[in-house]
């Protein structure tokens, strides 16, 4: 049935029949079946190699789906270099291959390369020790071998054979630790790093672990780079680029790059980008803390999603008593007695009313509704509820789930990409009945930008709110378990050291202040450009005034449905609450702060709020404010306290 001509004759026209001839006759080592390997194999074998060795001692696991050929629901726990050279035999079952199931060592490498014509690297990423063992024997055998790495959206590749430099004379890696040498291979690899300006989340390459991101499409493009190569290789078809000449494509940036650096890493470029590339994996060395999954019961998995809920300044004011599996009481505080921005609880009560619409989101994906009751006898400061579970046979899941823990405050700019329609209709549904959205946008970000700007005087030169920044910044740090990290600011560094010096105490504000414009850097980076760039600007409205403690609380419910949706929707988003907390203050006659200046400026930026937002629109009904947009995500943010610390002891 299987008939080799046949089954490759389509490859004739770009190869002629004698050099298919040719093809099938030669012999390829590939070490290393996952990410690359397999795909190299794989293509290899349609390209009608007749002959390999393949090393591989892992098995397929659930974490290979994304990228490895062989990496499927079938495949799960077997042996990498048997599922592969199954699937290449479907292909060719004439093919003369020899599996290496315990991978490639000291020991068996010269069996490993007996009569190999070419080496087709594909070993991890971090499997550097034998890496150095196996192009060392390539290069004493007279081997050519190559390499294609899988990096971001793209490929690098990189050809050692008997004219090149060797792969140590390269890369340079004698003498140097483990850490290093990972360093050393990748800027070796790319010297061109195309790669490194769309990393969304860097958070996820852990050079500790040994752990790096990767796409399935890089790997295709891998083996296309390494199939094409070892054709030409193969059958001596024109130049190929050899180290230290070295190939980068990044199909994400739609680039090409042919690289050349004389003495590997020891070229003044490459030592260049080798102390930068230390610089940046130490800043970067910071993550978040992992999440807690030893978690038993239902209602502690379902506080665990809660607890993600957000809170101004990521202040939490909530801690949980676990009653038994499915019940729970949860205690919460206002910050009134510190806060400027809480002075009747009401930014608290919204919080809590994120944290009990996310306890219902995360209830539903468990087939479950929380019914929710407030002690009536708690103080508005206190408030008190009791919390439980109840089976809900046929309740829908909700599709807000998975976007409760990556919801995020970003307070840096966005694009000015309008959103679209049928996005602003998703946003407006998610409220809920009792509450509409107006946007602001357009023409409008302007005056918005200007108010917000204005506004931002207030925050930056009263006592009151002084004394809450002091409180609520964690310094020098990208993630924040109580507090907002410096990172997440959203002001570049002069800026941050500035504010930092300055929050030392209230003189030096005043000093800044009097004599260089203190507030002007700040409010032009984090108000008036922010204001400018951005898809829009909303204010949550309810049908009727905010009177009670429900109120906020239902509408603190409605805000966590719309920046789920946000979310969702790959919005960025930042709340924009203190022109709506001051002028509320204003209009009530609160006194917030001894500086009479600026209670004067919340009552004036209160009037220009009401003639943005039109003269129907009373005050007493305004939920949350904010903007939104596309761009990018942050790389900083405030994370939570964990599960463990919030409960009441
Ligand atoms: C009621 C309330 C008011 C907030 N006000 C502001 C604000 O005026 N400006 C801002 O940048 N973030 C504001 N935030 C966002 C919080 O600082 C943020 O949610 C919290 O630090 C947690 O961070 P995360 O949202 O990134 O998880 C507010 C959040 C809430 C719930």
């Amino acid at each position: 049935m299987f008939d080799y001509d046949a089954a490759f004759s389509r490859n004739l026209g770009w190869v002629t029949q004698a050099e298919q001839a040719i093809l099938r006759n030669k012999r390829i080592a590939i070490a290393g079946l996952g990410g690359v390997g397999g795909s190299h194999l794989l293509t290899l074998t349609r390209l009608g190699i007749g002959s390999f060795r393949i090393a591989d001692f892992d098995h397929f696991e659930i974490q290979n789906f994304n990228r490895q050929a062989g990496a499927s629901v079938t495949h799960l726990g077997q042996a990498k270099a048997d599922v592969m050279a199954t699937m290449a035999r479907d292909i060719n079952p004439e093919l003369d291959i020899v599996t290496f199931p315990a991978g490639v060592d000291a020991d068996n490498l010269d069996d490993f390369l007996d009569g190999v014509d070419l080496y087709v690297d594909s070993l991890d990423f971090f499997a550097l020790d034998i890496r150095n063992r196996v192009f060392g024997a390539c290069a004493d055998k007279g081997i050519p071998a190559v390499t294609a790495a899988p990096l971001g959206m793209g490929a690098a590749l990189l050809v050692f054979t008997a004219q090149s430099m060797s792969y140590e004379e390269y890369f340079r890696m004698a003498g140097h630790d483990a850490d290093e040498q990972a360093l050393r291979f990748m800027l070796g690899l790319a010297p061109a790093r195309l790669q490194m300006n769309y990393l969304a989340d860097d958070t996820r390459v852990d050079f500790n672990a040994k752990k790096g991101p990767s796409t399935p499409m890089a790997c295709e493009l891998c083996a296309g780079f390494a199939g094409t190569y070892a054709l030409k290789i193969l059958l001596n078809r024109g130049p190929v680029p050899v180290a230290p000449r070295g190939i980068h494509f990044d199909a994400y940036r739609n680039k090409l790059s042919t690289t050349w650096r004389p003495g590997g890493n020891n070229n003044p470029l490459q030592r260049l980008g080798l102390a930068v590339a230390r610089r940046l994996v130490m800043a970067n060395s910071e993550v978040p803390p992992a999440d807690d999954d030893s978690l038993a019961t239902p209602i502690e998995r379902v506080l665990d999603y809660a607890r993600w809920a957000p809170s101004g300044d990521n202040e939490q004011p909530w801690q949980f008593e676990l009653g038994d599996e499915r019940c729970a009481v949860i205690h919460t505080h206002d910050t009134r007695d510190w806060c400027v921005y809480d002075l009747d609880g009401s930014s608290s009560q919204i919080a809590i009313g994120a944290l009990l619409e996310t306890l219902d989101i995360a209830a539903s994906a468990a087939g479950m509704a929380a019914r929710v009751e407030r002690r009536p006898d708690t103080p508005e400061d206190k408030l008190v509820f009791d919390v439980s579970l109840e089976e809900q046979p046929g309740i829908a899941a909700s599709p807000l789930l998975p976007f409760v823990r990556t919801r995020v405050t970003q307070r840096k700019p966005f694009t000015t990409t309008p959103l679209t329609l049928s996005q602003k209709a998703m946003l407006e549904s998610s409220v809920g009945d009792g509450y509409s959205v107006i946007w602001l946008e357009g023409s409008q970000r302007r005056s918005v930008a200007r108010l917000l700007f204005d506004n931002a005087h207030i925050r930056l030169s009263t006592p009151e709110a002084w004394e809450v920044h002091r409180q609520n910044i964690e310094w020098g740090v990208r993630f924040s378990a109580d507090r907002l990290p410096e990172h997440a600011l959203g002001a570049d560094l002069l800026t941050r050291r500035i504010m930092r010096w300055a929050l030392a105490s209230w003189g030096r504000v005043k000093f800044l202040n009097r004599f260089f414009a203190g507030t002007w850097l700040p409010r032009l980076q984090m108000d008036l450009l922010t204001g400018l760039k951005c898809g829009a600007h909303f204010v949550i409205v309810a049908e009727q005034p905010l009177v009670s403690v429900d109120d906020y609380i239902a509408g603190g419910r409605a805000l966590q449905r719309f920046w789920l949706e946000a979310t969702r929707q790959n919005l960025q988003f930042q709340p924009e609450m203190t022109p709506l907390i001051f002028s509320r203050y204003a209009a009530q006659g609160s006194q917030f702060t001894a500086v009479e200046s600026e209670q004067r400026r919340a009552a004036e930026l209160g009037e220009r709020l009401d003639t943005l937002l039109g003269s129907d629109q009373d005050a007493s009904r305004r939920v949350f404010m904010g903007r939104v947009g596309f761009g990018e995500a942050p790389r900083s943010r405030s994370v939570r306290k964990a599960l463990s610390a919030l409960l009441k002891k």
